[in-house]
């Protein structure tokens, strides 16, 4: 019998999200150490702010702005595309999206027919499974190399491809694992599409924050593939606006006004607030984006550090870029992932996300964020280092 006749059979689908159950289950805990939320812990910078407010006293946000984005902010995105990701981009290739996450979800209802296949690596950032789901598309997840740093299987990806294949979807610097994919397979996976005339939709939420040397790498870059790539970024990650809800989305400028359909129905247009505030972001300066990528590689390293101390109960590779890690549990307990991170929280006051909510490769593994403070990462491995070895 089905759940609730109520509910759609897309909605039915979607599980319900590991990562709210331990935000809502972290709250039953007291001074609980938390690292379960990809989230910048700090504040949205100043300059930014006041922008803001300056653009609300000026009587500027009170109503709708072009659906695809004002157009000042257009051009300022259109310039950051040339200089940090080597895009050669026009206004008319842009829409400014809520958030990455509706710029990915627009583009997937404009290209994914119902029963289209989209090729995802996994463990992937469980948001964009869903994405698939709601279009009524059929996710295909293919395992990534867990021991060359998460990175893409391309003849796994090129096995996978059937007649239905319709796109193939990543972040990179990825969620949950930390890894950036080096240009090499990018362009891999380029020729891949460009072979099979498969569209590549590309989430670079993390773009600024890769470490030790490795590069990102925009698949836009290419010009070949203007036609075949769909590339989505944000202000949440490189500027701390998470709350703001503000990114946007570039490619062929045939296809803006497909996606801008699929963009009114859930939005008519971002904020306009928001997007004065993405404007000030743009053209002040970008100082903050260094700040947080240094306390981020800082961070890294005294978790690493302090993995190493516990290298009985967990195996990592080490992250590459985002703020995001993904050991392996090598105890017979983290079988089962939410079981494992549920009593970690309730017996040691440490709250993580299980892996199994980033597809099925990622049971076995907890996702831990490294966007908090020192102090955070001190106390959680304090009471895991009790909790494990006592
Ligand atoms: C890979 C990835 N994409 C997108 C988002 C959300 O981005 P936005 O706030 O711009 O919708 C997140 C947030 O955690 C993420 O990890």
């Amino acid at each position: 019998m089905k759940e609730d006749w109520r509910i759609s059979d897309r909605v039915l689908q979607i599980q319900k999200s590991a990562i709210h159950e331990m935000t809502r289950l972290s709250k039953e805990v007291e001074d609980v150490s938390f690292l379960s939320w990809a989230k910048p812990t700090s504040d949205t910078p100043e300059h930014i702010k006041e922008a803001a407010v300056a653009a609300i006293k000026k009587g500027l946000v009170g109503g709708y702005s072009e659906n695809a984005g004002l157009l000042e902010l257009r051009k300022e995105i259109a310039k950051k595309l040339k200089k940090d990701n080597n895009i050669d981009a026009d206004t008319s290739q842009l829409l400014v999206t809520v958030g990455a996450v509706e710029g990915l979800s627009a583009a997937i209802m404009a290209l994914v027919n119902p029963g289209d296949e989209v090729i995802l690596p996994s463990p992937t950032y469980s948001t964009h499974i869903q994405q698939v789901i709601l279009a009524s598309g059929k996710p295909v997840l293919v395992p990534v190399i867990e021991e060359e740093g998460f990175t893409l299987d391309i003849d796994a990806i090129r096995n996978a491809i059937t007649p239905k294949t319709k796109a193939i979807m990543y972040c990179s610097p990825s969620n949950p694992a930390g890894a950036v994919f080096s240009e090499k397979t990018l362009r891999q996976i380029a020729d891949i599409a460009l072979e099979n005339n498969l569209m590549v939709i590309t989430d670079e939420a993390y773009e600024y924050f890769t470490y030790d040397g490795y590069k990102h790498f925009s698949l836009a870059s290419i010009p070949e593939m203007k036609r075949n790539v769909v590339s989505c970024f944000t202000f949440t990650k490189s500027y701390a606006m998470t709350g703001w809800r503000i990114g946007y989305l570039h490619t062929d400028e045939a296809l803006i006004p497909q996606i801008t359909k699929a963009h009114i129905p859930f939005a008519i247009c971002v904020p306009v607030v928001s997007q004065y505030a993405a404007l000030a972001a743009l053209k002040g300066s970008q100082k903050c984006i260094e700040e947080f990528r240094d306390h981020y590689l800082s961070t890294r390293n005294l978790m690493c550090d302090r993995l190493d101390d516990l290298s009985s109960v967990f195996e990592y590779q080490k992250p590459r870029g985002s703020y995001l890690m993904f050991p392996k549990i090598l105890l017979k307990e983290g079988n089962d992932s939410t079981v494992f991170c549920k009593k970690l929280l309730k017996e040691a006051r440490v709250s993580t996300t299980p892996g199994v909510a980033f597809g099925p490769t990622g049971e076995g593994h907890l996702r831990l964020s490294f966007c908090v403070t020192e102090e955070m990462i001190n106390k959680a491995f304090d009471r895991m280092e009790m909790y494990f070895t006592g």
